[in-house]
């Protein structure tokens, strides 16, 4: 039997909007002020596209026509392209299939998948298993959302956590042992709706009276969630490293999906990392959701050697959340 190749990252792009939203700004628009949501959260600020005739897509556009020409490749080359996202342009067609026709990419078929904060790590094992089974040669992820277009800017309870971005990874067949070597990924299916959109779906298509209560904006219990999210990311990074025998010792980095500090903190204490060898730049994005990993990743890459042992982990709405276990593929 030949040895199935493994699917590496090969080229990383990425989008924010240059409008910043400090928390400062939020304190003349609710009732919180900068030292409780940078204890509480590590945000100091996130970026918000303000421009209301761009939207998710657009984000993704960016992102990915950066990581294409970072590989010195054109778009018609792509077989595939997955978006990350829970704020789709439109409910259909999917956010992917703007970004394959304004990026040019003739060749892909596209879509969006919809797993919240693990929207990221659930569309890179997808795309991972498209390029190991030899059916797709190249294929575009991108993690990209408008928080801000479902954001309630008179909750405090959310409207503080969340921004816009976007990043895109391109996977290609690798010729070494570098590339994405596991996953474990898990859903809860959270039935108590602790973190989710009310209206604007099948449930609750949208009336005047789904708008009067709010409903098409982001709600969340952030204390079930928090709890929540700090063990589930924890474990899962755990889950992963057991069963591939690695130690702290043999973790370069932790790639941690970017929703509170004191999440990724717990996580890192509990995997045994020092802060030096997490990836951390909420302060700069708060929550971007699909977009902070591969948005640290992008941040990062000039500090990433071939070979580095990275454990990349996200929890989010659903519930869904991960991890995966890659060797870095770059020079
Ligand atoms: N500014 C000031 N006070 C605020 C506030 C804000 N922006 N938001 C909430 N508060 C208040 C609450 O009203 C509450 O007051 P009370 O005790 O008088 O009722 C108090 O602060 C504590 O609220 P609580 O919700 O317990 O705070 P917390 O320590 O759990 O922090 C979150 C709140 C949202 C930061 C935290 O729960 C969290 O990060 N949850 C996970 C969210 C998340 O990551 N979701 C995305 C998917 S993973």
């Amino acid at each position: 039997m030949p040895q199935t190749k493994r699917a590496k990252i090969t080229a990383v792009g990425h989008f924010l909007p240059e409008s910043r939203l400090t928390n400062h700004d939020l304190e003349q628009m609710v009732d919180t002020n900068d030292e409780w949501i940078r204890t509480r959260t590590g945000i100091e600020e996130r970026r918000i596209l303000k421009d209301k005739d761009k939207a998710t897509a657009y984000m993704g556009i960016r992102a990915a026509e950066e990581a294409l020409e970072q590989r010195g490749i054109d778009a018609d080359e792509i077989d595939v392209i997955i978006t990350g996202t829970v704020t789709p342009d439109y409910l259909f067609p999917a956010s992917a299939c703007l970004i394959q026709k304004a990026i040019g990419a003739s060749n892909a078929y596209a879509f969006d998948l919809s797993a919240a904060c693990s929207g990221f790590l659930f569309s890179l094992t997808t795309g991972a298993n498209m390029i190991e089974s030899g059916r797709a040669k190249k294929v575009l992820i991108i993690g990209a959302d408008k928080m801000s277009s479902i954001l309630d800017f008179t909750d405090r309870s959310t409207c503080i956590l969340f921004g816009d971005g976007a990043g895109a990874v391109l996977l290609e067949a690798s010729d070494d042992e570098t590339g994405i070597v596991d996953y474990v990924h898990h859903t809860d299916g959270d039935t108590n709706n602790t973190l989710y959109q009310p209206a604007g779906g099948s449930l609750n298509p949208a009336t005047i009276e789904t708008v009067k209560e709010k409903k098409h904006y982001v709600r969340q219990d952030g204390r079930t969630v928090f709890k929540k999210a700090t063990v589930g990311m924890a474990d899962v990074s755990m889950e992963i490293m057991k069963r591939n025998d690695l130690s702290a010792e043999d973790i370069d980095w932790l790639v941690p999906h970017q929703a509170n500090k004191r999440i990724i903190d717990a996580t890192a204490n509990r995997v045994g990392l020092p802060s030096k060898k997490v990836m951390l730049n909420i302060q700069k994005y708060g929550n971007t959701t699909s977009g902070t990993i591969p948005l640290c990743l992008y941040d990062w890459q000039d500090q990433l050697n071939k070979g580095d042992n990275l454990i990349l982990a996200s929890f989010g709405g659903g519930y869904t959340w991960g991890a995966i276990y890659l060797k870095w593929g770059i020079e």
